[in-house]
């Protein structure tokens, strides 16, 4: 069978990572897909950069729009980030020339997509995203594949390693904020603006997609209230463990008959709790349908190999012929969100 041809945007962390899933699991991927996956072309900004990798059999393209609508290439999958400039240019690229496309991009569908899935499905092509919620999580395919014979009525969870790092960490070392702060910094765990992670965008962005599929809704990013950790005192952490919780920056959305609350802020959970165990850099989701009751996914979300294993998740579907919409149902399907003021816990 004919392989199933790459062209990969982005050789930072997730970007390397998936090459070298693609190498080492080039028998199995084969295997289980039915077909070969391959790269043929790959974009970064600097052609110099030692990556750790081989990148000598790939065709070099420096502009992702060229590198997205090459004739050789039949998915794109884009891992530079950035929710407009040429994430944005080159996923729109892609689609208006035929290619699926597999994104970790979560500022970018945050913020457009709707238009962007709405594009995929009149251009007849996948477009997804798995990595971009909760990392190696497999959370997108639990909510639109094995919970789809659920009507969803919660999804929760800490969905920024980040900020769970350093309020974990203020917790364990007793030490404040700036203190931690500064150390995320050196450790690297930071987004290049730390304000997208300690301000809880991030995370937020994460449950406007989580939420989009689970209710059928367009995703309304805009309809997230919003509240980051910068104000987490070491005495707040303290209080809350004498009273026997533990501070998350927690994300919560539900469809209420006034309609879909959205919340990401500072919450109390209990110590005792999967919730208040979680260690620091690790997410926890916790999703509840009506036949299903609750389940609980925890582990990496971040990092080179569990952001590429959801990544090649999707590849692996696209070489196997799936073709789920990408927010669960079809784009034109979804419904205009009505915010509503979160009441949850
Ligand atoms: P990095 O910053 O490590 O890498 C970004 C890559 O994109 C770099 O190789 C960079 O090139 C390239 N790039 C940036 N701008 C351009 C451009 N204009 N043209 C061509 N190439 C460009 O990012 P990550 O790998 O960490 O993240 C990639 C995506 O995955 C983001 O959307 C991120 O939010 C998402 N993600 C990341 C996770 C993680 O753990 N890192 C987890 C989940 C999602 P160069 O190297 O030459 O500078
Ligand atoms: N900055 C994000 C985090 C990266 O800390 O969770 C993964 O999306």
């Amino acid at each position: 069978p004919a392989p199933l041809r790459l062209g990969i945007a982005g050789l930072g962390t997730v970007g390397v990572g998936v090459i070298k899933i693609v190498r080492k699991h080039a028998k199995l991927i084969e295997e289980r897909t039915g077909r070969p996956v391959a790269i043929t072309a790959v974009a970064a900004r600097n052609r110099a950069k030692d990556r750790g990798v081989d990148l000598g059999k790939y065709d070099w393209e420096d502009d992702p729009v060229t590198l997205a609508t090459r004739d050789d290439v039949d998915v794109y999958v884009e891992l530079m980030g950035g929710s407009d400039g040429p994430a944005k240019a080159s996923v729109e690229a892609a689609i208006a020339a035929g290619k699926h496309v597999v994104t970790a991009n979560k500022a970018l569908l945050a913020h457009h997509g709707q238009a962007i899935a709405e594009a995929a499905e009149a251009a007849d092509v996948v477009l997804r995203f798995e990595a971009a919620v909760a990392g190696g999580i497999p959370v997108i395919k639990a909510l639109t594949e094995g919970l789809a014979g659920n009507e969803i009525t919660r999804v929760m969870g800490v969905m920024n390693g980040t900020c769970n790092y350093i309020l974990t960490r203020m917790y364990d070392a007793e030490l404040p904020y700036d203190v931690v702060f500064d150390e995320a910094d050196k450790l690297g765990f930071l987004e290049a603006d730390p304000q997208l992670d300690v301000g809880g965008i991030d995370a937020g962005h994460k449950l406007s997609l989580l939420s989009s599929i689970a209710f059928g809704t367009q995703v309304n990013f805009d309809g997230v209230e919003l509240e980051g950790i910068e104000r987490i005192k070491i005495e707040d952490i303290e209080q809350a463990a004498d009273m026997g919780y533990r501070i998350k920056l927690l994300g919560v959305a539900q469809m209420t008959g006034r309609g879909l609350e959205q919340r990401m802020s500072p919450c109390l959970v209990p110590a005792a709790s999967p919730l208040g165990q979680l260690e620091g850099g690790t997410n926890m989701v916790v999703i509840e349908g009506d036949s299903v009751g609750q389940i609980v996914m925890r582990g990496a979300g971040a990092g080179e190999g569990p952001t590429a294993s959801a990544v090649m998740g999707d590849v692996m579907d696209i070489a196997r012929g799936i073709t789920i919409s990408t927010f669960g149902k079809r784009a034109t399907d979804l419904v205009p969100a009505k915010p509503a003021k979160a009441t949850v816990p």
